[in-house]
């Protein structure tokens, strides 16, 4: 008995922007954003293609999918740093865009961990109401939040949004087996992102830019490899599983030399691994349903099989997830 997921979606703005195109806009290179981080190209929200728009298409896939009712949802979680709104939730704008009429909704904040840390709250909530569908999703826009200008953190970053929706199963073979999430606070300032200025004074931060990505490039890179490493192994400890036993991995997007060097650690097969950052760039909390639904269809349906998520982002946020699936 437990949580699986019932159904996934996805949905990409239109519009691709190529490594090429950022040539035109800051002093880069397609040669060098291709060594550097392994992305070609991402997406780029237009009219229409707001976060909650995007995770609103992503959800209503997801349903179909899943053969659930929008009005059969109890939960609704957004994992975003990047809705156009700071109040309403991104969440309460999806609800009313899908019809989730019965569900309670709100945001998560945890970056790139967004998804993930959805997944493991809607997992214990559905264990402890098995009645219930929960709706996860990933969606960011944060081609709105980067500063064009800034070739550091601009040719990193995509939009887009991946849904799941969750259910309990009597199965006591599928569903989610364990999870292992950490956060280092004390790290924050290598990953940061400010508010709009604050309209008290006496609450005011100091050398406040506007709300654009700020980050200390290596120093992440490091710390990345490392706690998804972390993560990932603490979770087998706790589930007595090994990377042998691992079928799938579904790793948060970042870039390629971050995955690479986690692969090489772990020693898994890069065929096992779901590869999506070429095409997207960093979707931020999105990119981990994107991976679901990009290996849809690559297992025949019933094939038992154990898929591990992990993602790390600022905060530091980092975590894994073991699903059993099939
Ligand atoms: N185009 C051309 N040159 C550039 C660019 C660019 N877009 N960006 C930086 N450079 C230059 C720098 O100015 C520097 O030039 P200099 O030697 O003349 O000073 C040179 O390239 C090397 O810069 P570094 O920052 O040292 O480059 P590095 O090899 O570390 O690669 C990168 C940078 C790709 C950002 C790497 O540090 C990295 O992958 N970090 C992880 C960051 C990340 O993924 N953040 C996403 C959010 S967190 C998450 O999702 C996990």
């Amino acid at each position: 008995m437990g949580t699986i997921i019932l159904g996934t979606g996805s949905c990409l703005p239109s519009r691709v922007m190529s490594n090429v195109e950022l040539e035109s806009i800051v002093d880069t290179s397609d040669e060098w954003i291709r060594t550097r981080t392994g992305i070609e190209n991402r997406r780029i929200g237009g009219t229409g293609e707001k976060t909650y728009q995007l995770a609103a298409s992503a959800a209503r896939n997801a349903l179909e999918m899943a053969q659930v009712d929008a009005e059969e949802i109890k939960l609704l979680v957004v994992g975003t740093v990047s809705s156009h709104m700071l109040m309403p939730s991104c969440a309460c704008y999806v609800q009313n865009e899908i019809g989730a009429a019965s569900a309670f909704a709100y945001d998560l904040n945890a970056a790139c961990c967004g998804f993930l840390y959805g997944l493991d709250a809607g997992d214990r909530y559905v264990r402890t109401d098995t009645q219930s569908k929960v709706l996860i999703i990933g969606a960011e826009t944060l081609s709105s939040r980067v500063n064009w200008q800034d070739r550091n953190t601009c040719i990193l970053f995509g939009d887009g949004a991946g849904a799941a929706v969750l259910g309990h199963s009597d199965n006591s073979e599928r569903k989610i087996i364990g999870t292992n999430h950490r956060s280092d606070g004390g790290l924050w300032d290598l990953l940061y992102m400010h508010n709009a200025p604050s309209q008290n004074p006496d609450l005011l931060v100091e050398d406040n830019p506007g709300a654009h990505i700020i980050m200390e490039g290596r120093e992440i890179f490091k710390h990345a490899v490392k706690a998804m490493e972390e993560a990932i192994f603490g979770l087998f400890k706790k589930t007595g599983l090994s990377i042998d036993d691992v079928d799938v991995m579904i790793p948060h997007q970042a870039n390629f030399r971050i995955l690479n060097k986690l692969l090489e650690r772990l020693e898994i097969p890069r065929e096992k691994v779901v590869l999506n950052v070429m095409h997207y760039g960093n979707t931020s909390a999105a990119s981990i349903p994107l991976g679901y639904w990009d290996n849809r269809g690559k297992f025949e349906p019933g094939t038992s099989r154990i898929e591990i998520d992990v993602a790390f982002g600022a905060g530091f946020a980092s975590g894994a997830i073991l699903r059993r699936v099939g």
